[in-house]
């Protein structure tokens, strides 16, 4: 079933900090090597944050940069829409500090939790809005800190995050043959316990204990994970596929979450893909969860590997478990 959407992505923006973590500089922190990440994970780098850099501050610089490559005013903006699994604060909410920063004034917005699901999830809501009509410019970002929740102590976590942000436009489309051509979104509360953040929130607020049990960082079953996001992203492919009418030779570029390389791998396996139609990024800046997909998109367009006309299809699974996928009709 396809669901034209009337809704198309017509720019894209992203942004990671300077300062770069090496492989080598985690073999200093923990009892880990280089070549132990590179082939279990694809990451070679990573980009992290400075003190008092948080996830709005790099949506921000996202969607600046995307204000002036598209040259708008952000009184053009009319939603912002940011996902995100490490907001600055629990409120407000992260759209409202990036719409102050940004000067978006005429702009409601929300944030979204969906982990590494996020960005589809919130291009889906966004295109949502511009498809019904009652919104002309929508702005959809990805931003996450992940280095703030992350346990630089334990080896099998800290090497596979960074931290980044993505934007994208969203605009009016010709429903049907441009733009988002259709989604599948759903959720699996079952795998809950295999990657989650037990501290911070309602059930567990802030205390010396919570500190001390280190319950403010990511806790992951790591291989629990890799076979689920494994099975799933190529499923959520393969479904978007089949129920619009095309094969994997349709598609121009896949645009995956960048969580480990060998599940990339296994999902182009599957599709029957060679690397050139596979976007491949993790090397450089790890798993920056909500930001993964959009800073996919801004480098496939910055090395001329999105056309228009294209048949690009986006795809993640994320804790939660969430999984989200699209399919796009590339429209600028
Ligand atoms: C985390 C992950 C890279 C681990 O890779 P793996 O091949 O499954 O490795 P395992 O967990 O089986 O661990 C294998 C061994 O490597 C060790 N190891 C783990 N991290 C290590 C590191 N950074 N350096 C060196 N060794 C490490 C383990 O301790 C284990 O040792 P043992 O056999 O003596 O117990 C992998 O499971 C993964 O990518 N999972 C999904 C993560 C993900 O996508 N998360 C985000 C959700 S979108």
């Amino acid at each position: 079933m396809a669901w034209p959407m009337a809704a198309k992505i017509t720019g894209v923006a992203g942004y990671v900090p300077p300062r770069v973590l090496t492989n080598a500089d985690l073999e200093k922190m923990v009892e880990t090597n280089d070549t132990w990440i590179r082939e279990r994970t694809g990451i070679r780098e990573r980009h992290i944050v400075g003190p008092g850099v948080a996830a709005s501050h790099l949506a921000t610089e996202a969607a600046q940069q995307l204000l002036r490559e598209k040259n708008i005013r952000p009184e053009e903006i009319d939603l912002i829409v940011v996902a995100s699994v490490t907001p600055d604060m629990m409120f407000p909410a992260t759209a409202c500090l990036v719409q102050e920063r940004i000067g978006a004034k005429n702009a409601w917005g929300f944030d979204l939790s969906a982990a590494c699901a996020g960005f589809v999830y919130a291009l889906t809501v966004g295109a949502q809005f511009v498809g019904a009509g009652t919104h002309k410019k929508a702005l959809v970002i990805g931003s996450d800190v992940m280095t703030s929740i992350i346990d630089f102590q334990d080896r099998a976590t800290c090497v596979l995050f960074g931290d980044g942000a993505g934007a994208v436009l969203v605009e009016p489309a010709e429903g049907g043959s441009e733009g988002i051509l259709d989604f599948h979104n759903d959720i699996d509360g079952a795998g809950g316990p295999c990657l989650y953040m037990p501290g911070g929130g309602s059930l567990h607020p802030a205390s010396h204990e919570t500190v001390d049990k280190k319950m403010h960082y990511v806790h992951q079953e790591g291989a629990q994970v890799f076979k689920y996001a494994v099975r799933r992203m190529a499923e959520v492919a393969c479904q978007l596929l089949e129920r619009n009418g095309f094969s994997s030779r349709d598609v121009a570029l896949v645009v995956p979450h960048q969580a480990n390389l060998r599940i990339i791998r296994a999902m182009q396996q599957r599709l029957g893909l060679d690397d050139s139609k596979v976007l491949v990024n993790i090397d450089r800046y790890g798993n920056t969860t909500a930001a993964t997909i959009p800073l996919g998109l801004r480098d496939a367009v910055e090395e001329g590997r999105l056309r228009q006309g294209d048949l690009v299809l986006l795809v993640a699974v994320g804790a939660g478990y969430t999984t989200g996928g699209m399919l796009l009709r590339w429209a600028y």
